[in-house]
C-alpha cells in the first residue's frame, strides 16, 4: 500500500484548534482518518488535501456533490448570476424559475419555500404540521436523522443495544448536553418498518400526533429500504387521522431519481424536505408540499423567514445542478455503478474471509462488518463491528479512497467504471489486512 502523509493537516489542525472549537465547524468532521483533514480543492470525483494527497471521493461532502466537485456548469451559473448582486432582501426572477422547476419535477410539490439547510427545513415542516392540525407531537423512527436541533437530537446515540430497552417503546438519550429536556415531549420514537405498531400507536394517540416524519430509506443507519407497503401505510394512516406525512428527502432527493424517493417509490407525502444534492455544495434547501399545508405559510399563519434564504448564488447553483441532472439523466448509470461496486466489495470481502453486509439501493449504500445477512432495523446495525469498520475506512483512506466514517458510500454522476474497479481492487487489498 502506498505511503501517505497527513503532516500538513496535523499542523493546521493544531492551529485551527486555537480559534475554532475542536478545529472543525461540524461535529462529524472531527472523525476523519487519522484526524480532521484540510483540503485544498475538489475536481470531479477527486478531492485533494494540503499534503498533496489525491483521493477518490465517495463521501461527496456527505452527499451534496452529486455532480462531483467544481462542476463547470454550476460554477459558471453562480458566477454569472451573482456578479450583479448577491442578495436583495427581496425577490428575484431565478427564484421563481427554480420553484417552477421543482414543482414540475417533484410529484407532491404545489407550493414551496427555500431555506438554508435540511435541519431548518425540517423544523419549518413541524411548525406547519402543528399549526394545521392543532396537535403537538410528531412520530419519528429509531435510527433516522433529521438534523441536529433539539427535538430531533434524541435517540441518535445509545450506550448499547441493551440500553435501547423494549423495542415497542425505545429508550432515548439526548445527543449532547444542553438539549432542552422539554423537547423530549414533542415526539414519540418508534422502530421503523413496523406498520402494525405504528397503526396501534396512532389509533391510541392520534389526537396528539401532528405529523409522522420518516426518511424514505433509512440512509443514516444501515441504508435500509422501506418494507413492502410501509410508506403506503404511513400515507393511509396520516389520511385517516389527519396528520401530516413528512418525507425527509435530504439524502434521497435528486439522488434516487430527479423527483426523489417519492417518485422512485410512487408515494405522495404532504410535505417533503430537500437539501444536500439540491445545491451542489451551496446552502439551499426546500420545504415542498401540498397547497393545503403550505398555504399556512402563504397566509402568514405560519411564519418562515431567513435573511440568507434563496440568495442569488444558491439559487443559481440549484438551477444549474437540476439542469445538468435533467439533461444527463445519470440515474441508470449511478444505479449500475453503485451495484457494480456493491457486488465487487461483497466478492472481495468473501475472498478475504471477511463477513460483510453491503446494502442499499446503489446510488448510496453501506458496508458493515457483521454476521447479519441484512439490516432490517436500527437495532440490527448494533451488530456491526465498529472497530473493524474504522480500520477498513482508515486502510482505504491511506490508499486514497475516501468513504464516510460510518461506512456510507455515495455515487456521483461523474464516477467512472474504472474508478469503481479501482475502489474494488483497493478494498480487496485492505480486506486482507484486517
Ligand atoms: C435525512 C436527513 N435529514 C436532515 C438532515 C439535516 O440536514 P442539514 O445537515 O443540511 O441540516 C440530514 C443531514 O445529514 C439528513 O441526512
Amino acid at each position: 500500500m502506498s505511503e501517505i502523509s497527513y503532516a500538513n493537516s496535523a499542523l493546521l489542525l493544531e492551529r485551527a484548534k486555537k480559534v475554532i472549537a475542536g478545529g472543525v465547524c461540524s461535529e462529524f468532521r472531527k472523525y476523519n482518518h487519522p484526524h480532521a483533514i484540510f483540503y485544498t480543492h475538489g475536481q470531479g470525483s477527486k478531492i485533494y488535501d494540503v499534503d498533496g494527497n489525491e483521493y477518490l471521493d465517495f463521501t461527496l461532502s456527505q452527499g451534496p456533490m452529486i455532480l462531483g466537485h467544481s462542476h463547470p456548469t454550476v460554477l459558471s451559473a453562480i458566477e454569472e448570476y451573482s456578479k450583479h448582486g448577491q442578495m436583495f432582501a427581496g425577490q428575484h426572477i431565478k427564484e421563481i424559475e427554480l420553484a417552477e422547476k421543482l414543482n414540475e419535477i417533484i410529484p407532491s410539490a404545489e407550493l414551496l419555500r427555500f431555506c438554508l439547510d435540511g435541519s431548518e427545513a425540517v423544523q419549518t415542516a413541524f411548525r406547519v404540521a402543528r399549526a394545521k392540525t392543532g396537535k403537538k407531537k410528531f412520530i419519528r423512527f429509531e435510527g433516522h436523522y433529521h438534523g441536529w436541533l433539539d427535538n430531533v437530537a434524541w435517540g441518535l446515540s445509545s450506550p448499547s443495544l441493551e440500553a435501547l430497552g423494549d423495542r415497542t417503546s425505545p429508550n432515548i438519550y439526548p445527543w449532547s448536553q444542553g438539549i432542552s429536556a422539554e423537547s423530549k415531549d414533542e415526539f414519540i420514537v418508534l422502530p421503523w418498518n413496523d406498520l402494525a405498531l405504528l397503526e396501534k400507536t396512532m389509533s391510541e394517540m392520534h389526537h396528539e400526533i401532528a405529523a409522522i416524519i420518516t426518511e424514505p430509506i433509512m440512509c443514516n443507519n444501515g441504508c435500509i429500504l422501506p418494507a413492502q407497503g410501509f410508506l403506503e401505510g404511513i400515507r393511509s394512516i396520516c389520511d385517516k387521522y389527519k396528520s401530516a406525512f413528512i418525507l425527509d428527502e435530504v439524502i434521497t432527493g435528486f439522488r434516487l431519481s430527479l423527483g426523489g424517493a417519492q417518485q422512485y417509490f410512487n408515494i405522495v407525502p404532504d410535505i417533503s424536505i430537500f437539501a444536500k444534492a439540491l445545491g451542489s455544495g451551496y446552502p439551499i434547501s426546500a420545504i415542498v408540499g401540498k397547497r393545503e399545508w403550505m398555504s399556512l405559510i402563504e397566509e402568514s399563519k405560519v411564519i418562515h423567514a431567513g435573511t440568507m434564504n434563496s440568495s442569488n448564488p444558491t439559487v443559481a447553483a440549484a438551477l444549474a445542478t437540476i439542469s445538468v441532472l435533467e439533461q444527463e439523466q445519470p440515474y441508470e448509470r449511478m444505479f449500475m455503478l453503485g451495484n457494480k461496486l456493491m457486488n465487487g466489495l461483497r466478492k472481495a470481502a468473501a475472498i478475504a474471509n471477511q463477513k460483510v453486509l453491503v446494502q442499499g439501493p446503489g446510488p448510496m449504500f453501506i458496508l458493515a462488518f457483521t454476521e447479519h445477512t441484512a439490516f432490517n432495523d436500527y437495532r440490527d446495525t448494533f451488530s456491526g463491528d465498529k472497530a473493524k469498520l474504522a480500520k477498513f475506512i482508515a486502510g482505504m483512506h491511506n490508499s486514497k479512497i475516501r468513504i464516510i466514517g460510518r461506512g456510507l458510500w455515495y455515487i456521483s454522476a461523474v464516477h467512472t467504471e474504472e474508478e469503481v474497479d479501482h475502489a474494488i481492487k483497493i478494498a480487496a487489498e485492505v480486506f486482507l489486512t484486517l
